[in-house]
């Protein structure tokens, strides 16, 4: 099976020494990348800047912006049986980066965003492959996973609430609730990020296989 996974923030430029961000560690991507691996899957591991290192047998691409993000997944998808989008994408970046770096000013200072491309709403509707979605929540978690699961049109997704500091982002543990299209919902206690992403892997397996059989891919 060949997985492409994307992991970790994007930053999108303000001027040539500052940007927006995000804290996404890229662990549970890489995590994950790490699981598909020693289920000896093929993986492309996408991932924006992160601290730790990628797992040596994945196929690595290195990107910087959603923009950069956007052109990668779409080449990757060409070969691809499972999709995971788990980097935490910029939803907005700088109307007009400024190519000098900015002066400090006296007055109050606003910066223009616009949007960024919605990279899982981006994928074609009639697909050979499986795709899920990562949902980050501070509140109402429930209404909001279901509502991107339909929105994006992903197989399942993975949600998980990043309101406290021990699990989540920059954690090393993780709780993760999955909502798949068919209106299952599977939990995963708090463990470990690798733990979760061992277990999660073992699920798009079956999602992916489930299709086939359904030939709804
Ligand atoms: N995502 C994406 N392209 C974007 C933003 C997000 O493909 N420009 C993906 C994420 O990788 C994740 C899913 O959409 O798989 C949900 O991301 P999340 O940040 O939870 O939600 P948003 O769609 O950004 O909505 P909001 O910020 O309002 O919660």
């Amino acid at each position: 099976m060949r997985f492409v996974v994307t992991a970790g923030p994007t930053r999108e430029a303000i001027d040539p020494v500052r940007f927006i961000s995000n804290r996404s560690s890229g662990k549970m991507g890489y995590a994950i990348a790490e699981a598909v691996l020693a289920k000896k899957h093929h993986v492309t591991l996408i991932s924006g800047p992160a601290a730790i290192p990628p797992p040596r047998d994945a196929e690595f691409i290195s990107i910087t912006t959603a923009d950069e993000l956007h052109r990668a997944v779409h080449r990757s998808l060409r070969r691809c049986d499972v999709f995971v989008m788990c980097a935490a994408v910029s939803d907005y970046k700088p109307a007009a980066p400024s190519v000098r770096k900015l002066k400090k000013q006296k007055s109050a200072f606003a910066l223009k965003l616009v949007p960024t491309r919605d990279i899982l709403a981006s994928l074609p509707k009639r697909r050979r492959f499986a795709v899920i979605g990562f949902a980050a929540e501070t509140h109402d978690l429930k209404i909001h996973a279901e509502k991107k699961l339909r929105a994006k049109n992903c197989d399942a997704i993975v949600a998980n609430d990043v309101s406290g500091t021990e699990t989540g982002m920059e954690s090393d543990e993780n709780e993760v609730t999955i909502f798949f299209r068919d209106g299952e919902i599977k939990k995963i206690s708090r463990t470990s990020k690798k733990k979760i992403a061992r277990e999660l892997v073992k699920i798009f397996e079956k999602i992916f296989e489930k299709g086939l059989t359904k030939k709804s891919w």
